[in-house]
């Protein structure tokens, strides 16, 4: 047997005020697809930037092939033959492929037409090799997300990498793509490459790696033989319980049309349109959910229907009213109740109380002020209590809680519980789970079946796929700012979805 590609022993790193890792072991054998799974914040980027030597651990060994090293920056990591292709990529957008890739090495020398021509020769060859059919000369503006992804994988095997480190590397890509990116890793091992596979997707790491080590809250669990264990166990061992994976609901009964949009163009932060033409109904007692790849006009399309950013054409008409023209405040009145992507900016003030936070948006009604515009403490209070038990929010101080203490999933709640107690006929839900812990976002979508089934019109934007298929009655596709395919959820194949996403229009 040849030695493990990786050893990381007794690994511990301590954060102010957190143990990210707290004596974890990870033994990777070369050759390998080796997974790592756990939820958020459960110590796997930190794992692997230690590996990769953007942090140091305050005890613990590291062998790579058999030998003790200590890994004390990237540099030290290149040099070990150790790559990483991180959740954001680091690409100069008006470079080309190969400039991208050979930016940093000829930093002495400026790059001759030779350098130049021969690095392309080089990627090209890379290219070739392990299947990733890239062109060298592109320009990274010019290229999909799933391309410049693998760019950044070019970059490393360019540098001779030889362990390839991918921390959730699925989270940008469409199905498709994803495929795509599996036969890669079996492309990759096929060439003696070994490969660390993070994601908290058990699907993916059923379909590529053989073994799987499972963390937990900075604390290692267990290695298994993914063949060997289902998804159930997995999920298990990841979250400490047993978890529920199918979501029970009744069909939809849809009632009155809600929600229309007609022919809608919002311009986006860059000042170009990034909705586009887009036209959508959503009726009571439906979800409707938008799927689509990160970038592709979502943010937008919540902020111009909640009143955040101004329509530039078109209508949104809120039961056959034009609201377009009218201001935040007179939305919410209307019955526009949003659930905003970034819930620190849109959602809540982190430096106010639970109570606080939860009347941010009817603190001047009567329920809360008195005639003299003063609050009504007890009134606030009481109703805090009524909605912190009512959507089981953990607030260790109670209504006083400052939001800042809290973990993500229950500031979620508390956002969800402001909404939803305002009795919206329309709910927006923007990415409404995103990086939240599996017990959290069992229970938002419970909740969300729950207020489509008391006659709410829902609409759900996510760009997890499969909580759109489990959740929704009705799939609309995005992409580039249009609608690119509607589905009924019933008869949604996700090849189909995917290929609309990517921009084949059905
Ligand atoms: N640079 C940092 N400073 C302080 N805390 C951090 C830092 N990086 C990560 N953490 C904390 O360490 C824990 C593990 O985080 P991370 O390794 O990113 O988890 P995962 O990648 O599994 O989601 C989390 O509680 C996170 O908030
Ligand atoms: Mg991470």
């Amino acid at each position: 047997m040849p030695a493990p590609a990786i050893e990381m022993i007794n690994i511990t790193k301590v954060f102010p005020g957190v143990i990210a890792n707290d004596q974890v072991n990870l033994r990777v054998e070369q050759g390998a697809i080796h997974a790592l799974l756990g939820e958020n914040g459960a110590g796997k980027s930190t794992l692997m930037s230690i590996l990769f030597g953007l942090y140091e651990p305050d005890s613990g060994i590291i062998k790579i092939r058999g030998k003790r090293v200590k890994i004390r920056s990237p540099n030290d990591a290149t040099a070990l033959g150790i790559g990483m292709v991180h959740q954001h990529f680091r690409l100069i957008h008006n470079f080309t492929v190969t400039e991208n890739i050979i930016l940093g090495l000829e930093l002495r020398r400026r790059w001759g037409n030779l350098d130049l021509r021969n690095a392309e020769k080089r990627v090209a060859e890379l290219s070739e090799t392990y299947g990733l059919s890239v062109d060298p000369l592109a320009r990274i503006e010019n290229i999909t997300v799933g391309m410049q992804q693998r760019v950044e994988i070019l970059k490393i095997l360019y540098r001779n990498a030889d362990i390839l480190i991918f921390d959730e590397p699925t989270a940008v890509l469409t199905p498709q793509e994803i495929d795509e990116l599996l036969n890669i890793f079996h492309r990759l091992t096929a060439e003696g490459k070994t490969i660390i596979f993070i994601t908290h997707k058990l699907k993916e790491i059923k379909a590529a790696a053989g073994r799987c080590t499972i963390l937990r809250r900075g604390r290692y669990i267990d290695t298994v033989d993914v063949n060997a264990a289902s998804e159930s166990e997995l999920a298990e061992k990841m979250v400490g319980r047993s978890v529920n994976f199918r979501i029970e609901k009744q069909p939809a009964r849809p009632g009155d049309l809600i929600l229309k949009l007609e022919d809608l163009t919002v311009t986006g932060s860059r000042g170009v349109p990034a909705v586009r033409g887009l036209s959508l109904e959503v009726y009571a007692g439906e979800t409707v959910g938008i799927a689509g790849v990160d970038g592709n006009g979502q943010p937008e399309l919540a902020a111009a229907i909640a009143g955040l950013l101004p329509v530039k054409s078109g209508k949104i008409l809120l039961k056959g009213r034009d609201v377009s023209r009218e201001s935040i405040k007179n939305r919410n009145k209307d019955g526009i109740g949003m659930v905003p992507e970034d819930r620190h900016k849109h959602g809540l003030i982190l430096d106010f109380r639970v109570d606080e936070n939860l009347i941010l948006k009817s603190f001047r009604g009567k329920n809360y002020s008195n005639p003299a515009g003063f609050l009504r403490f007890s009134a606030i209070a009481k109703h805090a209590n009524f909605l912190i038990e009512e959507f089981d929010i953990r607030a260790g101080n109670g209504p006083a809680t400052l939001a800042k203490s809290m973990s993500g999933g229950n500031q979620q709640k508390v956002i969800i519980a402001r909404e939803i107690d305002l009795s919206p006929e329309l709910l927006i839900m923007s990415q409404p789970t995103r990086g939240l812990d599996v017990g959290a976002i069992e229970y938002i979508h419970r909740r969300i079946i729950e207020e489509r089934d008391k006659g709410r019109a829902v609409l759900l934007i996510s760009f997890e796929l499969d909580e759109i298929l489990s959740l929704c009655d009705r799939i609309a596709v995005i992409s580039q700012g249009r609608i690119a395919g509607e589905l009924p959820a019933g008869e949604a194949d996700e090849r189909q979805i995917g290929a609309l996403m990517g921009g084949l229009h059905g």
